[in-house]
């Protein structure tokens, strides 16, 4: 290679290598674009896309739009209007600061900008063409900006294999559009797709009508308003109730001074603090809005701002934990409600059946509802050892007995750890036992969550650990096993504490009231009392229910008798 072989890229490939951070796929086009058009004060803003994207976005607003010399400065990198100095990053106020959306975008595509700003002569339209300018002219239109991206990813043959199918692609347009309404539910938002029919989002006075021109008005209904100030920290937003939950975030939307933001860290406080309340591994539907005073979160940490740094986790902490806490929803049971099917249906298949039973009756719809669970209910027996059965009111209700205990282990173990007063049981004998060295690794790794539930373990030689004190709810027969299992998960498993309370209770259920086991009556109304008393006693910590009720009536429809 010769000595002169280092150079100075030219400009266009610059920009391409910057859009390979910031616009990695047809929606990122369309949130660089909203997000200006919000920065520009617009109140109707309009987005079509066809083929998902890939052939084509457009983006018009009625913002303040652009003089034709704004115009050619904003199409070169890093030009912007919204900073200017080193203190304005520590208080962004506006969506963009880089710079950088308008030479990446156009950078990528067949680019078109027109814009009038209400005073120029005329118009501006700007073309360029991956990344080469090639027509500036005078046009003709309303005041406000419209920005449309053309053939994207057409001479990056890598980038353009690397998009997916025109509906996924779709789909995180409409995502992004969603996620950007949901910020701004004072500005009415347009989306077209190929077909020309639009989704449109009327500018509204608040959040919940916004939710409900996105999921439904029958949806908000059942949202939960949750609300908390801590410390400048404020928190708005809403919550589907914990009956009602979902495997994944889908329905997660959180936003950090109306910044949509998917952050893990965001997530991980989230988790925590649902961790009490709602089952774990699922999730709710959840419009989350945080304000946090100015200087409080670092926008500039990843390239296309989805992540953000935020000075006080902890107080963001306890603010959302006071603020599901404040929700209210500590009991709801799993109501069975059979089918209405007219009554003699039920009866006339039974009857004409060999094997009827309860099992050929058609499945009964699962609708989870709010209710306390009542005193004075009465515990009439043991199922199959492994469910009892109260009477409570009119009502038959059952209860898993596996997973109840086991709810009540996991909450008696967060709550200790909670409140630091995690009971360490010392060996009287530490175990000393092989491991694999990633094994022993990961157990280093989070030693001091494992001592904050009482497990306490050291590197012994280069391939043993030496356990010297546990949690007591573990069994002394299963030591071994737990720390061997407990090993070779925690790798994979992420750095929360419910995976560990979670796994501890797993265990701890695995001795003592697991199912099969004949329980005397007082042992019966000890643990439903216990559940009775417990956060989200409804539903064990991996999101079955562990309590479900039978109306008296719909007993009766079984025996014909209504
Ligand atoms: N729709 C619009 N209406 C009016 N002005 C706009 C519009 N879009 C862009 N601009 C102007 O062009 C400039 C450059 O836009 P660009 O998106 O490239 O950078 P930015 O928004 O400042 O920062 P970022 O790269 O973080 O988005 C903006 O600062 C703004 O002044
Ligand atoms: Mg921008």
């Amino acid at each position: 290679m010769s000595r002169s072989s280092v150079k100075i890229l030219q400009e266009s490939l610059i920009n391409v290598i910057a859009a390979g951070e910031v616009i990695e796929r047809p929606s990122a086009v369309v949130k660089e674009l909203v997000e200006n058009a919000l920065d520009a004060g617009s109140s109707r803003i309009t987005v079509t896309v066809e083929d998902g994207g890939r052939r084509h976005i457009n983006v018009s607003d009625d913002g303040t739009g652009m003089s034709e010399q704004d115009a050619l400065l904003a199409i070169e990198r890093h030009a912007t209007s919204k900073i200017s100095a080193m203190e304005d990053l520590n208080d962004i106020k506006t969506m963009g600061f880089r710079g950088e959306a308008l030479p990446s975008i156009a950078s990528v595509g067949q680019f078109v900008l027109k814009t009038w700003d209400g005073f120029s002569d005329s118009g501006t339209c700007i073309r360029i063409n991956n990344g080469t300018l090639s027509r500036v002219e005078p046009c003709g239109r309303p005041r406000g900006t419209s920005v449309s991206l053309s053939s994207i990813f057409g001479t990056l043959p890598a980038r353009k294999k690397y998009m997916k199918s025109r509906d996924t692609e779709m789909s995180w347009c409409l995502r992004t559009v969603e996620e950007t309404a949901l910020t701004r539910p004072d500005i009415h938002f347009e989306i077209t797709d190929d077909s020309g029919t639009a989704l449109v989002y009327p500018a509204v006075t608040g959040m919940k009508e916004r939710i409900a021109a996105l999921w439904g008005a029958d949806e908000v209904h059942r949202l939960l308003e949750l609300r908390s100030e801590k410390e400048g920290i404020r928190i708005e937003g809403f919550i589907s109730p914990p009956g009602d939950t979902y495997t994944r975030r889908s329905r997660h939307h959180v936003m950090v001074n109306g910044r949509t933001v998917r952050d893990p860290g965001i997530n991980r406080v989230i988790s925590s603090a649902l961790s009490m309340s709602y089952p774990h591994g699922r999730y709710p539907a959840l419009v989350l809005s945080i304000f946090l005073p100015p200087g409080g979160v670092d926008v500039n940490v990843h390239p296309s701002k989805k992540e953000v740094r935020i000075e006080q986790i902890n107080l963001l902490s306890s603010a959302l934990k006071e603020a599901v806490k404040n929700l209210g929803t500590r009991t709801s049971v799993t109501r069975y409600a059979f089918p209405r099917t007219p009554q003699l249906d039920v009866y006339q298949r039974a009857a004409d059946s060999t094997t009827a039973s309860v099992g050929n009756l058609p499945l009964p719809s699962v609708d989870n509802l709010s209710l306390p669970i009542e005193e004075g209910e009465r515990v009439i027996g043991q199922y199959q050892g492994t469910y009892i059965l109260l009477q409570s009111g009119s009502d038959l209700l059952i209860v898993d007995q596996h997973a109840a205990h086991e709810r009540i282990v996991f909450n008696n173990l967060m709550s200790s750890r909670m409140e630091n007063r995690s009971m360490s049981q010392p060996l009287m004998v530490p175990m000393v036992m092989e491991l694999a060295s990633s094994e022993i690794k990961s157990l280093l790794g989070k030693v001091d969550l494992l001592e904050s539930f009482g497990l306490e373990l050291e590197e012994f030689g280069g391939s043993e650990v030496r356990v010297t004190s546990t949690p007591p709810e573990i069994p002394s027969e299963l030591l071994h096993t737990f720390i061997r299992t407990l090993a070779s998960d925690l790798g994979e498993m992420e750095d929360l504490p419910e995976e560990i309370a979670l796994l501890i209770s797993r265990w701890a259920c695995k001795s003592s009231i697991t199912a099969g086991r004949r329980l005397t009556e007082e042992e019966m109304a000890t643990l439903v009392d216990d559940l009775r008393h417990a956060e989200a006693g409804f539903a064990c910590p991996h999101g079955r229910p562990t309590i479900v009720a039978i109306a008296l009536e719909d007993i009766e429809k079984l025996f014909g008798r209504r």
